[in-house]
């Protein structure tokens, strides 16, 4: 119960701090797929703290609109978002198009198929569609600096492992020092998720105290 207090009042302090980038004159429809208050304003203070330029992220949404509207006020950074659903995927775009972010935030539908990094026979984002776009995009801009692993879905009891994939496919365009954050790490299969990177590649991943839901890690550099 406390637990669930301290949540609700990092999230409620959380929409306050996001106010500024809500009231845009662009509605904005939230869910609860959607990343939590609290850890938007994580990933939005480690973008500011860590002049983050380069983001990729897992499963596009309401944090693709606010990391980009955050950006576009900044004046300079770029977002890649994956998404494996055609509609969602249209519908964020027109999202960002319509607040004149198209600039800032791309959505690249990657439908889920099977996958060699995928574990057990799990699909993930269509490999060649990733390899290409993420090629071009971090050949354009650099290195991943920041990495939102929210995506693919993995709340259905034979995908718990769903989003494993996302450090070891992407590991070799993050930069040392960049940052990683797995949303949902509270339900089965994060834990595991976030053993296997520290193990196979050394990716110290640490539940946040604040409730996010989240875990946080740092690329070794
Ligand atoms: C955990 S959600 C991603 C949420 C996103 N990062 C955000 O913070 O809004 C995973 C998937 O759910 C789907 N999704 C996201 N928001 C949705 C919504 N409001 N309604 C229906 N599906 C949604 C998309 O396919 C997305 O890739």
């Amino acid at each position: 119960m406390e637990a669930q207090f301290l949540q609700a009042f990092y999230d409620l302090a959380s929409w306050i701090r996001l106010s500024p980038l809500l009231n845009n004159g662009h509605y904005l429809p939230f869910s609860v797929v959607s990343l939590r208050p609290s850890a938007m304003i994580k990933v939005l203070d480690d973008i500011a703290l860590g002049d983050r330029k380069v983001l990729v992220e897992c499963g596009s949404g309401t944090s693709t609109v606010v990391f980009a509207r955050m950006m576009n006020q900044r004046g300079y950074g770029k977002l890649l978002s994956l998404e494996h659903d055609g509609e969602w995927a249209a519908r964020v775009t027109t999202q960002l198009a319509a607040e004149g972010l198209s600039d800032v935030a791309t959505v690249v539908h990657a439908p889920l198929e099977e996958h060699p990094a995928a574990v057990k026979g799990m699909d993930w984002y269509a490999s060649k569609t990733v390899s290409d776009e993420i090629t071009a995009y971090t050949d354009k801009h650099g290195a991943i600096d920041l990495l939102l692993v929210d995506g693919p879905p993995g709340w259905q009891r034979d995908r718990t492992l769903a989003r494993y994939p996302a450090a070891p496919v992407l590991w070799d365009f993050l930069a040392p020092g960049a940052s990683v954050l797995l949303d949902d790490v509270n339900r089965a299969g994060g834990k595991e998720i976030t053993e296997r990177w520290k193990e196979e590649l050394g990716l110290d991943m640490q539940l946040d105290p604040f409730g996010t839901r989240g875990a946080f890690g740092t690329v070794p550099s």
